[in-house]
């Protein structure tokens, strides 16, 4: 069996196929293929799966170009919008992803953006680099507690929910969450009652809301988990931004098209909306012009599931997934199509 990666991932992953017998073959280039390149490294090489990244565009000229030999493309990433999904179903190629491996440490880089942001922390490190610091001041870069604010979570799927749940547990936030399918398990769990972190009586829990218009007039951080579908590019526009408390925080480690990134420029100009920290762009690798001259927007180059741990276990993932669609069982990860994976 053969196997091609786009792009070289940690080793733990290609070490499971060698150990299968398979023959695999790992992109040399330093960057994302392009798609002529992805094209030229697939086209007569029988592969019979290939192991493709997030920034790789799987279309039907790619399906075209890998040949009917070859059974899964699996995705290393829990998003697959750069799949067009529509075409696999007319050529019977298996999708999958890498849920759940990720969930923890993206929720736990949103928290490190959304405390960063709110603590101005990275306002902070340039002050202190520049020698801004002359001693102790009460006034010296005020930012925002966390502990008791209202978080609204757009999408509570895996990672919404982690993220729901460290809010609630970790920092006696309230929790609103928006999502088409309402989680009363959740809520059950994570209601209001029992003790707060801090030892008080605990008032704040998690409440559903059908409504994403009630969710971004309450909340005091909105952080965006809804995979990218045509349903949720541009969820966040200018008319939505509009509807954010002017004290309010935008946290997106999601999928860079479902925020407006002009609209979102606009609105950080002209304190619209208080700040916003986001790990995902409209145009990935590039960032909105616009964007990079504000104060108030940190941001992080989709890095959000970018640990050590992670990144091995998104390998294994994939790799098993191969694995088992090369050897006849179904993948554990099969995408099936986009509405029944609808969240990340
Ligand atoms: C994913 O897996 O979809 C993430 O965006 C990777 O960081």
């Amino acid at each position: 069996m053969k196997v091609f990666i786009t792009r070289l991932i940690p080793d733990r992953g290609i070490s499971l196929l060698k150990g299968r017998g398979y023959e695999v073959v790992v992109s040399t280039k330093d960057g994302v293929l392009n798609k002529d390149e992805l094209i030229a490294a697939l086209k007569g090489k029988n592969y019979d799966a290939v192991l493709c990244l997030l920034t790789d565009k799987i279309d039907a000229d790619v399906f075209a170009a890998v040949g009917p030999q070859c059974k899964i493309f699996a995705n290393y990433a829990v998003g697959f919008d750069n799949i067009d999904l529509k075409t696999t179903q007319s050529r019977g190629v298996m999708i999958t992803n890498t849920p759940d491996v990720l969930t923890e440490t993206v929720a736990e880089h949103t928290f490190a953006l959304m405390i960063s942001m709110a603590h101005r922390i990275v306002e902070a490190d340039k002050f202190m680099r520049a020698g801004k610091y002359t001693g102790w001041a009460p006034m010296l870069l005020l930012g925002d507690d966390i502990a008791r604010k209202t978080l609204g979570v757009v999408g509570l799927g895996r990672i919404g929910s982690r993220v729901a749940y460290h809010a609630v547990k970790g920092f006696d936030m309230k929790v609103v969450y928006y999502d088409p399918k309402r989680n009363e398990e959740f809520e059950r769990q994570f209601s209001a009652q029992g003790g707060s972190a801090s030892g008080g009586e605990k008032d704040f829990g998690t409440v559903y809301t059908p409504n994403l218009d009630d969710l971004l007039k309450q909340a005091d951080f909105v952080s965006i988990h809804v995979p990218l579908l045509p349903a949720t590019h541009h969820l966040i526009n200018a008319q939505k931004l509009n509807l954010m408390k002017r004290t309010a925080y935008l946290i997106n480690t999601s999928r860079g098209p479902i925020v407006d990134e002009a609209a979102l420029a606009i609105a950080l100009r002209q304190r619209i909306i208080k700040g916003a920290a986001i790990d995902v762009f409209e145009n990935e690798p590039q960032m909105h012009p616009m964007l990079k001259d504000l104060d108030n927007i940190i941001v992080t180059p989709h890095i959000a599931s970018a640990t050590e741990e992670t990144r091995q276990k998104m390998g294994e993932v994939a790799a098993k997934n191969i694995i088992e669609a090369l050897e006849g069982r179904t993948p554990p990860n099969l995408v099936k199509d986009a509405a029944a994976n609808r969240r990340a």
